[in-house]
């Protein structure tokens, strides 16, 4: 059996950042997933719902739950992403300074979410969105 749990996240809603990661962690310690699952989860998830109120004008995270996986879709309508392999690059960040003094913009979201994913896909296209797929292995 599977089901899916989708949150929204809206564009510069800092007051807000951070809700749907964290209520996405609260579901999983319900579940009963390992704490070293949830921390790998927790981190990815923070780091895209960031993106998304950083960087797009909004979207959502779905978490699937499987019987042995976890997968976290997160999706946006927003200017996309020029250059894909750029924007993974560690440290790089477009960034402005007003999201900077707030203590984002060290451009490593995507690197994080990289490291903590089983699995890590990324789409995008100009003037559309982006959608990020990962996978998190449970055992
Ligand atoms: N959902 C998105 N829509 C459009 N651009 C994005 C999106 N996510 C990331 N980017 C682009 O990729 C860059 C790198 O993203 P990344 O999350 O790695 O770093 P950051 O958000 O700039 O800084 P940090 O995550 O460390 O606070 C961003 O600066 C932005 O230009
Ligand atoms: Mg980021």
């Amino acid at each position: 059996m599977s089901y899916e749990l989708v949150f929204d996240v809206k564009r510069g809603d800092f007051d807000k950042a951070g809700e749907a990661s964290r209520k996405i962690k609260h579901t999983l310690q319900q579940l009963g997933v390992s704490n070293r699952i949830i921390r790998k989860i927790s981190i990815a998830g923070y780091e895209g719902e960031m993106n998304l109120a950083i960087h797009s004008l909004g979207g959502k995270i779905i978490l699937a739950v499987g019987e042995n996986k976890l997968t976290l879709t997160i999706e946006d309508v927003g200017p996309g992403i020029p250059d894909i392999k750029l924007a993974m690059t560690e440290g790089f960040s477009t960034a402005g300074d007003e999201v900077r003094s707030m203590g984002f913009g060290a451009g490593m979201g995507l690197t994080n979410m990289v490291k903590n994913a089983d699995a890590f896909e990324i789409t995008s296209e100009i003037n559309e969105g982006t959608k990020i797929v990962m996978n998190f292995i449970i055992q």
